[in-house]
């Protein structure tokens, strides 16, 4: 009986996507859902058929994250992917995600020259590939271009934590935020890019403590990958969600594939009968399973029971007491 609810359920969720517009999520309504307290569930996509499947399962926003450069374009890192690709990648997002928020990632050496390169290729993201907003990483060394493009009209999202672009600096892939030291850097980079006039944060890798303390600080909205569950919402990467990428996993991001491996064998059996399923539905396949797991991630996420500790860094309590020392720790 349960599977035939399901089934229906998910069928009836099909034909209403299908049948409506969704409205693109606004600064306004961003800034809202923090105030209630209702987090913001968000994915990349790099090309047409997984945005299709952003949009469709309701994603609030979309990031065509540089990240392409690995998942997508097969680079070890995200260091080589050029303006031009991304280019490319953000525009077939565009295409399959019509009415989604759509950000696009400003890659390494697109921003950091002057404030005028800045402007220059946050434009292409919005003219060329029809993005709502661009994102960069870094706080106080990139706040005059951040000023420079907010001044010129363009939605910018910092982000902070764990910025990709920079891993030789810090070493390697490090989680952030677990020293007073490294705290105290993100929460004044935070307040520096927020002065910038950045319309929301992302915080990459770092323990929940940490980031929710910013994320508390701060006016506007702070999101977070690996960041635990006590920012304003969350962002997956497309490829981890699906356990599409192979090289590279990090374990706070989880793959919803087996958690609706079965609701779809079971949708996938039912399709048979057509005079109940609608002949529409009857060459249904990966797309359909792409888009139960993004719903299913999204109901976790705005449930709150994604992410919990066992995707989340831990800090020790020690290292925990000494950070809530710091002069930028409120109770
Ligand atoms: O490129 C990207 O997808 C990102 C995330 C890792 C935060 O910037």
């Amino acid at each position: 009986m349960k599977k035939k609810n399901e089934i229906k359920k998910f069928t009836k969720h099909l034909t209403e996507v299908i049948k409506s517009k969704r409205q693109k999520i606004s600064i306004l309504k961003l800034n809202s859902m923090k105030k209630k307290n209702e987090p913001v569930a968000w994915v990349t996509a790099y090309d047409l058929p997984f945005a299709y499947v952003a949009e469709r399962a309701g994603a609030d926003m979309i990031l065509v994250g540089d990240s392409g450069g690995m998942v997508q374009l097969g680079y070890e890192t995200t260091n080589p992917v050029t303006m031009d690709e991304m280019i490319i990648l953000a525009s077939s997002a565009r295409r399959g995600a019509p009415n989604t928020f759509l950000i696009g990632d400003m890659p390494q050496g697109s921003y950091e020259p002057s404030e005028r390169d800045a402007v220059i290729n946050a434009l292409r993201f919005i003219k060329e590939a029809g993005c709502d907003a661009v994102k960069c990483e870094g706080g106080k060394r990139v706040t005059k271009q951040i000023r420079a493009m907010v001044d010129g009209g363009i939605l910018v999202m910092g982000h902070l934590g764990l910025t990709p672009q920079s891993t030789p600096s810090f070493g390697g892939y490090r989680v952030q935020g677990k020293t007073i030291k490294s705290y105290d850097q993100t929460f004044q980079d935070a307040l520096e890019l927020q002065k910038a006039g950045v319309f929301a944060i992302l915080l990459e890798a770092m323990p929940s403590e940490s980031a929710g303390q910013i994320a508390k600080q701060l006016d506007i909205p702070v999101y977070g990958i690996g960041a635990g569950g006590m920012v304003d919402g969350q962002l997956v990467i497309n490829h981890d969600l699906m356990g599409f990428y192979q090289p590279f996993r990090p374990w706070f991001a989880k793959c919803y594939v087996p958690e609706v491996a079965q609701e779809f064998a079971d949708y996938i059996a039912s399709l048979d009968d057509h005079r109940k399923i609608g002949r529409e539905h009857r060459r249904d396949g990966l797309l359909v399973l792409a888009e139960m797991a993004v719903i299913k991630y999204i109901e976790d996420v705005k449930n709150k029971t994604f992410p919990r500790d066992d995707y989340s860094y831990p800090i020790k309590d020690e290292e925990l007491e000494r950070i809530k020392k710091s002069e930028f720790w409120l109770e």
